[in-house]
């Protein structure tokens, strides 16, 4: 007998939880509960999903690192079948300055979301990794069985354990199944800038930055180093769409539920396979925006690695998993993004 996968998604209200709620909702007929505790995030969100896609997903606040709260919502929704866990705190800076919140918020909210579903008859667990768990590394493009460097800050290393813990999980013999995905740089928006990442502080990551100089809300961003052994002097990043990095939780999950000789325990790189530099994706953002953006250049930023960019083709193999979105299209959501929060039309 066949049941509607009921699948629970923690952090749906976030930046890559949104558009992977839409991308469910859109592309699935599974039912969706979305939970959060809003701690980097609105639930107005929904309205946007609904907005994007016609539907709304079924959400709860909870705070996902207490274990009673997490109890409680796996007794009040019986019948989930599937996890897809991106509830963490994100930022690599503020983790060094609060280490103890990090390693507490992002290794209690796993370790108790884990523990209730396996308990609760949950069988498909996919996990929010991160490129940054390969650290300072210098052999490119990076695969999975590339050794990683260790771990350069609290929040990488938060998801360096994250995934020990899966894989130990994975052997104790439970009867969930889990997939690792490591972003690298997830950016842009939903088509139309109808979805987006909302960043409650000044944001630090380089794409936010761009559209809200464009926008005015910032004078003038800082290009961190131009003396890079790179093409331009600049550091290399493997930026991919959002949009891109939703499709693949939705085939992860399809994966675990239809391959019954899936491993116990998998891990995938999601990257589009080519590196940008910060020039290029400012000159692509100019390009695509028709904006001219004041920057300057100023010293590199401390725990900056030149270069780093994925091989992603295990997930290729395994998952049919194809980025499909050009870096064109990245600024472009993004740029529709930040003017929609503005109340003004993209160009
Ligand atoms: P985000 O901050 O937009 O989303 C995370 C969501 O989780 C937020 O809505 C937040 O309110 C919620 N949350 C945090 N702690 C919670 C808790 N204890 N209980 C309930 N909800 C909680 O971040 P994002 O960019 O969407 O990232 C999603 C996941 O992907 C995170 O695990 C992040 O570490 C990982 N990741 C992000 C990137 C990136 O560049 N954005 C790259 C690699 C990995
Ligand atoms: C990209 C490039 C900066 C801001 C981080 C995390 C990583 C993953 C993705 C979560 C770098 C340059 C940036 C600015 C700039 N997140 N830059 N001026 O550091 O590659 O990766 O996000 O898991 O773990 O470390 O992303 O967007 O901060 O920077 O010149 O104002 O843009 O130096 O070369 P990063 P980023």
């Amino acid at each position: 007998m066949h049941h509607t996968p009921f699948i629970l998604v923690t952090g749906g209200a976030g930046y890559i939880g949104s558009h992977t709620v839409a991308a469910l909702l859109s592309t699935t007929n599974y039912r969706i509960l979305s939970v959060d505790n809003y701690s980097n995030s609105t639930p107005d969100t929904y309205s946007r999903i609904e907005q994007a896609t016609g539907k709304k997903p079924e959400y709860l606040q909870a705070d996902l690192a207490d274990a009673a709260q997490v109890e409680e919502l796996f007794r009040n929704y019986p019948g989930i079948t599937g996890i897809i866990h991106f509830a963490a705190y994100k930022s690599v800076p503020e983790s060094v300055h609060k280490p103890v919140e990090y390693y507490r918020n992002n290794m209690n909210s796993l370790l108790n979301v884990l523990e209730a579903g396996a308990a609760h008859g949950v069988k498909q667990f996919i996990f929010s990794s991160s490129c940054s768990i390969y650290g300072n590394i210098s052999t490119l493009p990076v695969n999975e069985n590339t050794t990683p460097a260790t771990a350069e800050s609290p929040y990488a290393y938060t998801k360096v354990l994250g995934e020990r813990v899966l894989s130990d999980f994975a052997a104790s013999g439970t009867a969930l199944k889990s997939v690792a995905l490591r972003y690298f740089n997830p950016v842009g928006a939903w088509p139309g800038g109808l979805l987006g990442e909302l960043p409650n502080q000044r944001p630090n990551n380089l794409v936010p930055m761009i559209t809200q100089t464009a926008i005015g809300k910032i004078a003038e961003m800082k290009v961190f180093g131009n003396d890079y052994p790179t093409r331009d002097g600049t550091c290399i990043r493997d930026y991919i769409h959002v949009c891109d990095i939703a499709e693949a939780h939705v085939l992860a999950l399809n994966h675990l539920m239809n391959t019954p000789q899936a491993p116990a325990y998998d891990v995938f790189n999601l990257g589009s396979g080519s590196g940008v530099t910060v020039l290029e994706a400012i000159e692509t953002f100019e390009k695509v925006s028709h904006q001219k953006l004041t920057y300057t250049i100023a010293p590199r930023r401390a725990g900056d690695v030149t270069a780093i960019y994925s091989d992603s083709r295990k997930a290729l193999e395994i998952l049919q998993w194809k980025p499909l979105r050009s870096i064109e299209e990245m600024m472009h959501s993004a740029w529709q993004w930040e003017c929609r929060l503005a109340g003004k039309m993209a160009v």
